[in-house]
């Protein structure tokens, strides 16, 4: 039997033979089940039920961890350092609605809860906060840095960004004055040519070079030492950039990239530098925006160094609507034909997306939401069959962070009839972005904690314990256009997604996944 000894930060143990708890780690015995699918002669399927055993080792210390943003003075960057701040100090403020408490709603880790099982006696589900699954960092602990092309304090960068209640700024004001972005790498042809006048933070030289790599490398140590870090990890939530061709012999291998760096092509982008600096110093780098960051040559750059990397483009309001929406719909049975989604926003985004170039990286990330979810329904869509879907995005500065997306979902049902869906979402838009922030971040450093080891596979027994792949899938539920490492499936569906996460969480302290079947409530 297991030596079981809960830590006081535990909110739960695991009595298990599988499970066993030491100081330092929780290790754990997992049986994976799937299903092998092959086609018989007769042209029918044979599925035969697979069992693989791996043994997880989860890391029990929470490291003192540092969260560095590009794009810091910006209004996600301003807005989750504000947020953090305030419940950090527990701030209460008066609004015309009432007095309003800090809180994390709107973060996976922070707001949502696992059901952990059934009450021995009640028979009712026992409900924990998802932060309590794994030892994950808490976010009023994050110490937060970051750099942005603007050297505007971070309280004057509030004020600009125009979403936080007067109220609640006039207590983090003198805080946030204390804040100033470190300058930071711009090079002008890759973001709207309207964002010129904000730049008046940058590091000399406007390509790509050894230089910027070496100095942004030195800013994470610095901030690291000068902070007393276990870790940092870097998100990109700075604008968006025009996608970067990916040419032979440029960007297409790891070399290649380090060589076109020292080269100062013109086809790396600042985001791509951030990337290469982040892979170097082994800090986990996720990039919150559209635009192609993770080039082939970065990517194989942090394969080799066995180095973290998540993206792309946080998924906060209408693609979370519409991963969520489409994946119902055509689980349901029904055929949906079209997909018509518009929005309108007026904050500095919106002004640099106003660019036809930078709006085409919003474009793609947004076009590919309900690829799995089409092709995997071969009874409505035939082979290559696909729902028209057009995305449009429009800049209308009155409204501010205030972003208003209208959304129409077109479907055939029963013998030719229709149901046409009609959306209206207005939310404020770093308010629904800087919650995901903090969940990638917590998510991703939990990630580096994770090792796992194949007791047997279909002949790939490990016997060392290995990190997950550098490039973090698990992170998709926050993301628009999921990342996965080269050559596998990307899941968009929400619910999937979701339960991903929790489910290999669960795995971690040998728990079976989440399952809906109940049957203690239907077999009595
Ligand atoms: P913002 O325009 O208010 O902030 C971006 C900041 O990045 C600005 O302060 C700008 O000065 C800075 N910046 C630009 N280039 C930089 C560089 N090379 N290095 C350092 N800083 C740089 O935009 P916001 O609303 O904060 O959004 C940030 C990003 O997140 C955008 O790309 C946006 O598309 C993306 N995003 C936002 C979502 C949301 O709901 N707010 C959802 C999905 C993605």
């Amino acid at each position: 039997t297991a030596a079981a000894t809960a830590a006081p930060q535990d909110a739960f143990t695991v009595h298990s033979p599988n499970v066993t708890y030491t100081d330092a780690d929780i290790k754990s015995k997992y049986t994976y089940r799937t299903t092998k699918v092959e086609a018989g002669a007769d042209g029918k399927y044979v599925a035969t039920p697979l069992e693989t055993a791996y043994d997880f080792k989860t890391e029990r210390k929470v490291p003192k961890t540092g969260m560095m943003l590009v794009g810091w003075g910006g209004n996600n960057g301003t807005t989750v350092t504000a947020g953090i701040i305030a419940n950090k100090r527990g701030l209460v403020w008066d609004t015309k609605e009432g007095c309003q408490e800090a809180n994390y709603y709107g973060s996976v880790v922070m707001g949502s809860t696992v059901k952990l099982g059934t009450d021995a006696k009640t028979h009712k589900d026992v409900n924990i906060p998802f932060s309590q699954v794994l030892p994950m960092v808490h976010p009023n602990d994050l110490v937060i840095g970051g750099w942005d092309i603007s050297k505007m304090n971070m309280a004057d960068a509030m004020d600009r960004a125009k979403v936080l209640e007067p109220t609640l700024k006039a207590q983090v004001q003198k805080e946030m004055s204390a804040m100033v972005p470190l300058p930071s790498v711009y090079y002008p042809d890759f973001i709207a040519a309207n964002q010129e006048d904000r730049a008046d933070n940058v590091l000399e030289g406007s390509k790509a070079c050894n230089a910027h790599v070496e100095k942004l490398r030195q800013d994470i140590r610095d901030f690291k030492t000068a902070n007393g870090l276990d870790k940092v990890i870097v998100m990109w939530t700075a604008n968006t950039e025009r996608y970067a061709s990916v040419i032979e012999g440029v960007n297409d291998t790891a070399d290649n990239i380090l060589k076109s760096i020292e080269q100062g092509h013109e086809e790396v982008s600042p985001s791509s530098v951030f990337a290469v600096a982040c892979i170097l110093e082994n800090a986990p780098f996720i990039n919150g925006s559209p635009q192609n960051t993770f080039v082939p040559g970065v990517m194989q750059l942090a394969e080799k160094h066995n180095a973290f990397i998540g993206g792309d483009d946080f998924k906060s309001g209408q693609t979370k609507m519409k991963s969520a929406l489409v994946d119902f719909l055509i689980s349901a049975g029904i055929k949906l034909t079209s997909i018509a989604s518009y929005n309108h926003l007026g904050n500095n985004d919106g002004k640099n997306l106003s660019s036809q170039k930078q709006f085409r990286s919003k474009e793609i990330s947004k076009s590919n939401v309900v690829d799995d979810m089409v092709e995997a329904n071969h009874v409505l869509y035939k082979e290559g069959e696909h729902p028209d879907h057009c995305v449009v995005i429009k800049y209308m500065p009155a409204v501010a962070d205030n972003k208003r997306a209208l959304d129409e979902y077109y479907a055939e049902i029963f013998l030719g009839g229709h149901q046409t869906i009609s959306l209206f979402n207005i939310c404020e838009d770093s308010l629904l972005a800087s919650p995901l922030i903090i969940d990638l971040v917590v998510l991703a450093e939990m990630m580096t904690r994770i090792q796992w080891k194949a007791a047997s596979t279909d002949g790939a027994a490990t016997t060392e314990y290995k990190n997950f792949h550098s490039v973090l899938s698990v992170l998709s539920y926050m993301l628009k256009a999921p990342m996965t490492p080269p050559g596998t499936p990307v899941v968009n569906a929400l619910a999937k997604q979701r339960a991903a996460l929790t489910n290999i969480f669960r795995a971690c302290v040998g728990l079976e996944p989440e399952s809906d079947m109940t049957l203690e409530h239907k077999l009595f």
